[in-house]
């Protein structure tokens, strides 16, 4: 029987999306499309060979098993909120909604409608995170006592962009944060946070860092580090160590690793390096894809609960709170 999935806006991370599902034909997936930029929906459903829907009205008109919502953040609750009073299983990309408070009123709405809702924090089905998953939960990496986390992009986005973005800890590191609190099943309890503004000053000139880290405590007192900035020249760079008493495990540690060895001798790595988040996680946003579908097919569990994701922000938002105080801030929940 096929699948239909309705796929709300085709920007950056939208078109990836459609083009993702659009490989899953043979797996009897059918996919239809909608911007509010009808060209361009036009455009990349005649690119694709699939269906385009005139508006995103259409699109529910349409009835379909599952709607993926890739649009800009401040529609995410919105559109979720349709999708859960239509009964339609939901994938939205993070953050679940513009802020907190307004997340929270998403979550109850979710769950009034019974909703199923899956939130893109796509590290959760990268195959590096994984097996880290999986060497911790084995107990191979002895106990756990230090994590360090890195999300380098190589260049800023558009200023308009960050403008809006809600900072760096809100837009980048929140994955890091998802990620440790995912890995470890552990609670980030407590953040401090420092930033700087080295590179553009048009990005402090809209508040926000170019470069941040912040020291996370866990509820048992594991420390992480979790860094981030705009200016990875070398290319894009997704990290995370896990380091144990028995051992110490480090995704993303691989030849395409947007470093050198500073040693002699050392060729590591081979290369080349990511350029994009695009490249660092095609695999785990195919992994992402297909999750949904076998979650509107019955098949799996939500490997992203919305829940889970709102907490992130959460920790995301204390982060923020810190680097403006200059203070430790304890996570709200
Ligand atoms: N998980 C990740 O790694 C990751 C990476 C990048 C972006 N994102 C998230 O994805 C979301 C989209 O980001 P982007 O960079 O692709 O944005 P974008 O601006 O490139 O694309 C958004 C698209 O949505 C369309 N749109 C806006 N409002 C609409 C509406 N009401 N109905 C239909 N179409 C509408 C726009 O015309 C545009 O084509 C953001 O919330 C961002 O946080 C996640």
């Amino acid at each position: 029987m096929t699948t239909v999935l309705g796929l709300i806006g085709v920007g950056r991370i939208g078109v990836m999306h459609a083009r993702t599902i659009q490989a899953l034909a043979d797996d009897g997936v059918e996919l239809i499309l909608a911007d509010v930029d009808v060209a361009r929906a036009r455009q990349v459903s005649a690119e694709l060979g699939c269906r385009v829907a005139e508006d995103v009205d259409a699109l529910f008109a349409a009835a379909p098993d599952g709607v993926v919502i890739a649009v800009g953040t401040p529609q995410h609750a919105p559109l979720i909120l349709r999708a859960a009073q239509a009964g339609i299983p939901a994938f939205c990309e993070k953050p679940v909604a513009e802020s907190t408070e307004a997340s929270v009123a998403v979550l109850e709405a979710i769950a009034r409608h019974g909703a199923t809702v899956q939130i893109g924090h796509q590290r959760r089905l990268d195959p590096g995170h994984l097996a880290a998953r999986q060497a911790l939960q084995r107990g191979e990496l002895g106990w756990l006592h230090t994590i360090r986390a890195i999300t380098a992009d190589m260049a800023p986005p558009s200023v308009e962009f960050l403008a809006t973005s809600g900072g760096l800890f809100r837009d980048c590191s929140v994955h890091d944060f998802d990620s440790i609190q995912w890995l470890t099943g552990q609670r980030i309890v407590e953040v401090y946070a420092r930033g700087s503004n080295n590179g553009d000053p048009a990005i402090g000139g809209v508040g926000d860092v170019d470069t941040a880290v912040a020291l996370a405590t866990l509820e048992d007192g594991t420390v992480a580090t979790v860094s981030a900035t705009r200016y990875n020249g070398g290319g894009h760079d997704v990290r995370l160590e896990l380091q144990g008493s028995a051992g110490t495990v480090q995704v993303g540690l691989d030849d395409s690793y947007a470093g050198r060895s500073a040693e002699l001798g050392v060729d590591f790595p081979a290369g080349p390096a990511h350029q994009t988040f695009h490249e660092r996680f095609a695999e785990a946003y195919h992994h992402e894809m297909r999750a949904f579908l076998e979650l509107v097919r019955g098949q799996r569990e939500n490997p992203c609960p919305p829940g889970e994701a709102v907490d992130a922000s959460r920790v995301a938002d204390a982060a923020q709170e810190s680097l403006e105080t200059g203070r430790p801030v304890r996570v709200r929940r």
